[in-house]
């Protein structure tokens, strides 16, 4: 994987005349096309004290408002870090999309507090690395600043 490369193609998205929304979908389009195992690309905003889906690319899911707390996505916007889960069946606080997924990460996008996430699920098992945690803290660093 070339972070480079992604967080280049990320910042021009970022930078395009675009709403925010389409902006946001792109990205997910871009690291699910571009990166191996990507299979399932979302963003989660803070809406009233709460995750609500935003835009994403792969299945649709049931989990359309979050609590902090409940599942990988509500953990990392509670404990305000991202969570890499490497098998989801022996993580006992999870929301489960598909049972095709095996693992996930979830990095919260911070403006001071947590305004908002990253998620991304995998059909493979212990998909996420160390440098895939830069990359995403590093793209969710440059979307806080357009949410
Ligand atoms: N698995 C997540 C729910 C969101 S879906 O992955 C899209 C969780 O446990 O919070």
């Amino acid at each position: 994987m070339e972070t480079e490369n992604m967080i280049e193609k990320v910042e021009n998205i970022i930078n395009k005349d675009e709403d925010l929304e389409t902006r946001l979908k792109d990205i997910c389009l871009l690291l699910n096309k571009e990166l191996n195992g990507y299979d399932w690309v979302g963003f989660y905003l803070v809406e009233d004290g709460e995750l609500v889906l935003g835009p994403y690319i792969g299945e649709p899911t049931d989990h359309t408002n979050i609590d902090f707390g409940e599942g990988v996505c509500g953990q990392a916007a509670e404990r305000e870090e991202t969570f890499l889960v490497d098998d989801v069946k022996q993580e006992g606080n999870y929301l489960s999309c598909s049972p095709k997924v095996e693992s996930e990460i979830v990095v919260p996008i911070f403006k001071e507090e947590v305004v908002g996430e990253i998620d991304i699920d995998s059909h493979k098992k212990a998909r996420f690395e160390e440098e895939d945690q830069n990359m995403l803290e590093e793209i969710a660093e440059m979307v806080a600043k357009i949410l």
